[in-house]
């Protein structure tokens, strides 16, 4: 017999965005980024936010402690390997926290084992105890993974997880850490934990699914099904290599199939697209137009059958309502004449925090200058704005001053540009094989990187020729991937201020360490 609504038990929404969506290359973020985001998924009442790896360099550390001290309403995460120091840096970073969690694991496949942390089993199961008891001098909120647990000898696995409900974890992940499962037999893997571990009534399941073979919001719902009652997920799916499961996916799955699901979460789904925005514009990855929930084409009809259905009666294509997860039509909001306090409560009312008086003045100085320029100013170009400003508000190296491209046909296009490096104007100019091309050639002139341009990709914010151009670069050097992004209307202002962007993401930032190699 199925439960009454109010009898359903809570889902509980861990996002993980902040730590292993930025263990995707390239999505490295800034604090001051992941304060902006960790705003927005505690106004999407997400449960726990994973705010990062403390001991992976010092500005992971001052990232979560930041993020624990300016989220109240969300429980704050710091991942530690099972090592002393790892666990000591979390206990201190989250020591603010107003609810806070240490999140400890180490690997329990044989090949984990044996191969990267050459350690018989029972080392590791010792090393696990022993973890969880350092982590329990700072915190009772202590979550275990056994990583690689989809891989792992369910024996074993039973062994090592009563073992740390003993020492005292209360919430047990186990993650399909390379993304091999198939969702009935992770499925089951759960409900056989579930059913043979002696003292599993004492902690909650939770589930951590990869996309390797694009099932990972396929398991963590099966595993939902027999019993898990926390997923661990990230807004767009970012994540390691091929990403973890998408919080928006599950989220609304729950939602929409209330007939099938035993459990609801938290979560307001209407603040969804509002954070899918703010990770894209901030990663530089894009969402794919057909993505679900997301994607710009999720709620759009284009056959006349299909369009024709929805005018007659919506619920004959439409199984969520495109509102409910935030989309809005482009709405007009702000022009020409709007001043700076209609524009600093539009920010507020988009959940936009710059941080400073300075930061607020140079965008509304931006603002108005585009909307000089462009006829219409959106919710999207502010929140563009916003994003780049908050760019601009980390170190920077170079500052685009002046750039002049000459293009015509037949001609071989010609870019001029003026850097200030470290209060020194600096001129560059080259030829290309086209004006983004001539650009970027000319910014190198001068920075002489030596960078590789692994993505370059061009976004028009709004529709119509006037809208703003939202430009990604990704540049390589030596191993390291950054982004860079850059908003104008003219796209090859947007191109040059992108790769300057990236160019001082390069310049700065110690490396830090990834918690799973
Ligand atoms: O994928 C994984 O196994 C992880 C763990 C650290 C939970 O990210
Ligand atoms: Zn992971």
């Amino acid at each position: 017999m199925r439960k009454g609504k109010n009898m359903k038990d809570k889902l509980i929404i861990f996002d993980t965005t902040l730590r292993d969506g930025e263990q995707s290359p390239g999505a490295s973020m800034t604090k001051e980024e992941k304060v902006r985001i960790a705003r927005q998924l505690e106004r999407m009442k997400v449960d726990v936010i994973e705010a990062g790896f403390p001991a992976a360099s010092p500005g992971d550390f001052d990232a979560v402690s930041a993020v624990a001290q300016a989220v109240r309403d969300s429980t704050v995460c710091g991942l530690a390997r099972a090592i002393e120091n790892d666990i000591r840096r979390a206990g201190e970073a989250l020591q603010h926290a107003k609810s806070g969690r240490i999140h400890t694991f180490i690997a329990t496949s044989p090949i984990h084992m044996e191969k990267k942390l050459r350690m018989a089993p029972d080392q590791v199961l010792a090393q696990a105890v022993k973890a969880v008891k350092w982590a329990a001098e700072y915190t009772d909120n202590i979550e275990f993974s056994p990583e690689d647990a989809g891989r792992s000898d369910l024996d074993f696995l039973c062994r090592i997880l009563e073992a740390v409900i003993d020492a005292g974890a209360r919430t047990l992940n186990i993650p399909d850490t390379v993304g091999y499962s198939m969702p009935e037999q992770y499925g089951a893997l759960i409900r056989n934990l579930r059913e043979k571990i002696p003292n599993s009534d004492r902690a909650v399941f939770s589930v951590h699914c990869h996309n390797d073979l694009g099932l990972a919001v396929a398991n963590s719902l099966s595993a939902v099904m027999n019993g898990a009652r926390q997923v661990e997920c990230t807004i767009n799916g970012l994540g390691e290599r091929a990403g973890n499961a998408a919080l928006e996916e599950i989220v609304m799955a729950v939602r929409t199939r209330q007939d099938y699901f035993p459990c609801e979460t938290g979560i307001d789904a209407t603040q969804i697209v509002q954070a899918s925005r703010l990770v894209s514009g901030i990663t530089g990855f894009a969402v794919q137009p057909n993505k679900a929930i997301v994607g710009v084409n999720a709620f759009a009809h284009e056959s006349g059958i299909h369009q024709d259905g929805v005018l007659k009666s919506r619920e004959t294509y439409e199984i969520m309502r495109a509102e409910d997860v935030g989309w809005s039509a482009n709405k007009l909001v702000l022009g020409k004449h709007s001043g700076r306090n209609a524009f600093r409560t539009r920010l507020t009312e988009l959940g936009i925090e710059l941080g400073s008086e300075e930061a607020l003045n140079a965008a509304f100085a931006r603002f108005k200058d585009l909307a000089d320029k462009k006829h219409e100013i959106f919710d999207e170009d502010i929140q563009a704005i916003a994003s780049d400003e908050a760019v601009v508000a980390a170190p920077e190296h170079y500052r685009l001053l002046f750039l002049r491209v000459c293009s015509e046909s037949g001609e071989i296009p010609l870019a001029t540009v003026k850097l200030v490096e470290g209060g020194v104007e600096r001129q560059g100019e080259a030829e290309g094989g086209g004006p983004v091309d001539a650009a970027f050639k000319a910014i190198e002139r001068i920075a002489q990187s030596g960078a590789e341009l692994q993505l370059y990709s061009v976004n028009n914010i709004t529709s119509g020729t006037d809208a703003q151009g939202e430009v990604t670069v990704r540049l390589q050097k030596e191993g390291r991937i950054v982004n860079g992004q850059g908003a104008d209307t003219d796209i090859v202002v947007a191109s040059a201020k992108a790769y300057i962007g990236a160019l001082n993401r390069l310049m700065g930032g110690p490396e830090k360490l990834n918690p799973q190699l």
